[in-house]
């Protein structure tokens, strides 16, 4: 479709897109960055506009080799029980970082430098160029960019945003690492409506696209 190509060539040109996901999952709007576009005034954008958690999405081959594994999978504590995501069957999170060079990390500068270096170091480990031990020696945990971890087969597995994004980076040859982070509605504190995310959109000229055109393109 027109909007699944407009979507493509945002990532392509290191441009943002918005991605709804569906009514029946959590029905939020993310906006979404290849990592490597990533600069302060993209965060200034994520924390002003966005306003939700900003996270960074890897794909599962990549956080195999820099050996980063689901939360819950490593922490033993009551609280990772129960698995009761009223959403979907689990959660994408990982550990959240910072590049060992910033200071407290949630600079704009300093998550502008985290991310855009976890990009670069996402092509790098996706060409088997970059190892877990190199990864240890530039960034540091904990840390305020929450890495996300892909599902292996993306939308086949899981249709999250964390998926949606690193399927429109791969139709668009970026490397396999995007930042999302939810539209909430200053008013309410609620997910954004979608049609309010479309007028941001149209107001800012950036391209909105829903999860099932994604899919049906691209899944
Ligand atoms: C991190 C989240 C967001 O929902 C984000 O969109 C990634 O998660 P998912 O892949 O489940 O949509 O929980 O703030
Ligand atoms: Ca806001
Ligand atoms: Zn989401």
């Amino acid at each position: 479709s027109e909007t699944v190509t407009a979507a493509v060539t945002a990532f392509r040109d290191g441009d943002p897109v918005l991605v709804h996901d569906f009514t029946d999952r959590e029905g939020e709007t993310d906006i979404i960055y290849p990592a490597r576009a990533i600069d302060a005034d993209a965060i200034a954008r994520l924390r002003n506009d966005a306003g939700g958690l900003i996270c960074t999405a890897v794909s599962d081959t990549v956080a195999t080799t820099l050996e980063l594994p689901f939360l819950e999978d490593i922490i033993e504590h009551p609280t990772t029980a129960d698995h009761d995501l009223g959403y979907d069957s689990r959660s994408s999170f990982s550990l959240p970082v910072n590049h060992r060079e910033t200071f407290t990390g949630i600079t704009d500068d300093d998550r502008a430098q985290t991310i855009h270096r976890l990009g670069t170091v996402a092509e790098a480990a996706d060409a088997g160029e970059y190892t877990a031990e190199d990864f240890a020696a530039e960034f540091r945990t904990p840390g305020h960019v929450n890495i996300l971890r892909g599902a292996p087969k993306l939308l086949t597995d899981r249709r999250g945003h964390t998926e949606l994004g690193l399927a429109l980076a791969d139709a668009a040859d970026c490397a396999p690492a995007v930042v999302v982070c939810e539209m909430l509605d200053d008013a309410t504190g609620n997910a954004t409506a979608p049609t309010d995310a479309q007028t941001y959109a149209e107001k800012n000229d950036i391209v909105f696209i829903d999860g099932a055109a994604v899919v049906t393109e691209l899944g």
